[in-house]
């Protein structure tokens, strides 16, 4: 089943001067449990489908849906809660707080949620093991590493047991080592039963991925071009 899916997507900014067109008729979906990548170019549209997917901004014109329900017809609410609960973000540029533990930042969304502390400390823990991060767990987050950050935003993302996890350039800080560490735990995210989006400029980390996707000038296709 398709958990995300949208049809002929456009996305028109308008700019000052002249109107850009950055989503042309992209129409994909992603199934339950599957890691799919999307490759193309700088200024090709992925970060502004990846947005339009997570419900962070509208299309143009065209329709998401996430399991088989019309985004369009959900309430503000309704998205919102699916943006906290259903959604994990890994986004390039981190997000973190950098003055609070990686424990801190990655209970954030449970408290949100409305999880008990109880049961926070037992989850909080699991999520940082997952990605392991144990040893720095009392550390405040300004002090990691580029590769511990991102895997500090990934257990964060995972806090709620998403459906589908999207991430933009997730490795477009870290090195090739720290890279292969990441795809390895976006294997094992799906193999615990969330789905993952992956932006990526780097062919190399998409090739992890159970299928390639290719966006070039906004519209996107199976094949590269
Ligand atoms: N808020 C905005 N207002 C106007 N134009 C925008 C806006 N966001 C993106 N664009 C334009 O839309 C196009 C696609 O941008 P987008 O950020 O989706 O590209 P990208 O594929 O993610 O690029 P990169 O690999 O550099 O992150 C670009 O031409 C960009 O300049
Ligand atoms: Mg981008």
């Amino acid at each position: 089943m398709a958990i995300l899916e949208c049809r002929n997507i456009k996305k028109v900014f308008d700019a000052d001067e002249a109107a850009i067109t950055a989503l042309n008729d992209v129409s994909m979906s992603v199934d339950a449990g599957e890691f799919v990548a999307i490759v193309g170019r700088s200024g090709s549209g992925k970060s502004t489908l990846l947005n339009i997917l997570g419900m962070l901004d509208k299309p143009t014109e065209g329709e998401v849906f996430f399991e088989e329900k019309n985004v369009r017809e959900m309430s503000e609410k309704e998205r919102s809660t699916q943006r906290n609960t259903s959604f994990g973000y890994v986004f390039q540029s981190f997000f973190l707080e950098p003055e609070y533990t990686v424990s801190e930042n990655v209970e954030m969304p449970l408290v949100i949620a409305g999880m008990k502390a109880s049961e926070r400390t037992d989850r909080v823990r699991e999520l940082i093991e997952i990605v392991g991060l144990t040893e720095r767990k009392g550390q405040k987050t300004k002090k990691l590493s580029g590769g511990e950050k991102q895997r500090t935003c990934i257990a964060r993302a995972l806090a709620c047991n998403p459906s589908i996890v999207l991430a933009d350039e997730p490795c477009g800080n870290l090195d090739t080592a720290n890279s292969a560490e990441i795809m390895k735990l976006f294997r094992e995210i799906t193999k615990r039963g969330s789905a993952v989006l992956m932006v990526t400029h780097s062919e190399e980390d998409a090739a992890k991925a159970d299928r390639i996707l290719y966006m070039k000038d906004g519209s996107i296709s199976n094949e590269k071009q």
